[in-house]
């Protein structure tokens, strides 16, 4: 890893993290950049933090280069929080100094960098009562919980609804955002998440490790597998005849397979391709401020960021990890 480097020249140059291959985190290097320019759409954000996602190293490891394509360097970092630096003459709702949380193209990245260039579709207010670190971690995973809760699942009041996986980035938002829509939640979780699952209002937790949920008794309106370990022929055992599965793998294959089946069959196929829009980064913002619990395990420093990465593909977190810009 080059490193932070030692003579920064801080107001024309910065920090970006790239890669120049496909590979695991040894591939990521701090390079020093022009801090770039912004036409009159766009805004220049001073990066305060930036959330990790699965997706950050499924993108650069190579499993998704037929979206992200296989030119370099490529950037790393899809959402993060910052403060408004600069903006151009179009932009409108927003001025310099505005706190504000965004997210960048998933397969371009771009976060993990002094500053970024945005539009104003990509960025949304800063909840007010929150740290940068915590909103850092909302937008990628809150957006999905949104969109799998509220979309994908349509989960109602009374519904019962199963999510595996429920103490991961976006398990610890769908599971207040369905509790908050009236469902019964039964969270399936490792040993370590089950009383946190309960605090974020769970009514039945499973722990994964002491029982396999394929021999549970019961049945669900809306199965959730935010843990890629479920498929939808072992889940159909646990769904009721006109339920929902939800699965966050999206791949031509899949989406074939769920327009066939949702057509023919009462149990729904559901893929999740997240889609960021300013309504959802502003209902994000809305929920956070009314109380929306952002869990984050660990804090890394920019130095640090091949660490990060590591620990984070490692597993076993409650919440999200964050890079904080210094
Ligand atoms: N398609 C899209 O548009 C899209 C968008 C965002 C995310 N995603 C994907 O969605 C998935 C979830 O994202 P995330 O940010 O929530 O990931 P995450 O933070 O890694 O959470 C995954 C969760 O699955 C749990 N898990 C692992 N093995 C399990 C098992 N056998 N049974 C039950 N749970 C198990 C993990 O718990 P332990 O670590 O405690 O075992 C962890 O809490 C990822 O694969 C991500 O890439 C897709």
């Amino acid at each position: 890893m080059t490193g932070l480097l030692v003579q920064l020249n801080k107001s024309t140059n910065m920090r970006k993290v790239i890669y120049r291959q496909f590979g695991d985190e040894s591939v990521l290097e701090v390079t020093e950049q022009a801090v770039p320019g912004i036409e009159k759409d766009q805004l220049l954000i001073r990066v305060k933090a930036v959330s990790i996602n699965p997706l950050d190293w499924k993108v650069y490891g190579g499993e998704m280069k037929l979206m992200s394509g296989s030119t370099f360097p490529k950037s790393v970092g899809i959402d993060f929080s910052g403060i408004v630096e600069q903006t151009g003459s179009a932009v409108t709702r927003f001025t310099a100094g505005d706190a504000v949380i965004g997210v960048l193209d998933v397969f371009k990245g771009g976060a993990l960098a002094d500053f970024l260039v945005v539009k104003e579709s990509d960025i949304a207010p800063k909840p007010a009562n929150i740290s940068f670190e915590k909103a850092a971690a909302l937008p990628v995973t809150g957006l999905s919980a949104i969109q799998i809760i509220d979309q994908l699942a349509a989960v109602s009041a009374n519904q019962e609804v199963l999510i595996n996986g429920a103490t991961g980035g976006i398990g610890v938002f769908a599971v207040q955002i369905a509790k908050k829509r009236g469902a019964r939640v039964t969270a399936v979780v490792s040993t370590k998440g089950v009383a946190e699952a309960a605090k974020w209002g769970a009514d039945t937790v499973i722990d994964y490790t002491k029982q396999d949920i394929k021999l549970l008794n019961r049945r669900f309106d809306a199965v959730i597998d935010l843990s890629t370990t479920l498929s939808f022929n072992q889940a159909k055992i646990l769904m009721k005849p006109k339920a929902v599965f939800v699965t966050t793998l999206p791949s031509p294959l899949t989406l074939i397979y769920s327009f066939v089946n949702n057509l023919i069959s009462g149990q729904k196929l559901k893929v999740l391709i997240v889609k960021p829009t300013i309504e959802g980064l502003n209902t994000l913002t809305n929920l956070a401020e009314a109380g929306l619990q952002i869990v984050l395990d660990k804090t890394y420093s920019f130095t640090n960021v091949r660490d990060a990465y590591r620990e984070a593909r490692r597993g076993k977190l409650i919440g999200k990890s964050v890079i904080v810009l210094d």
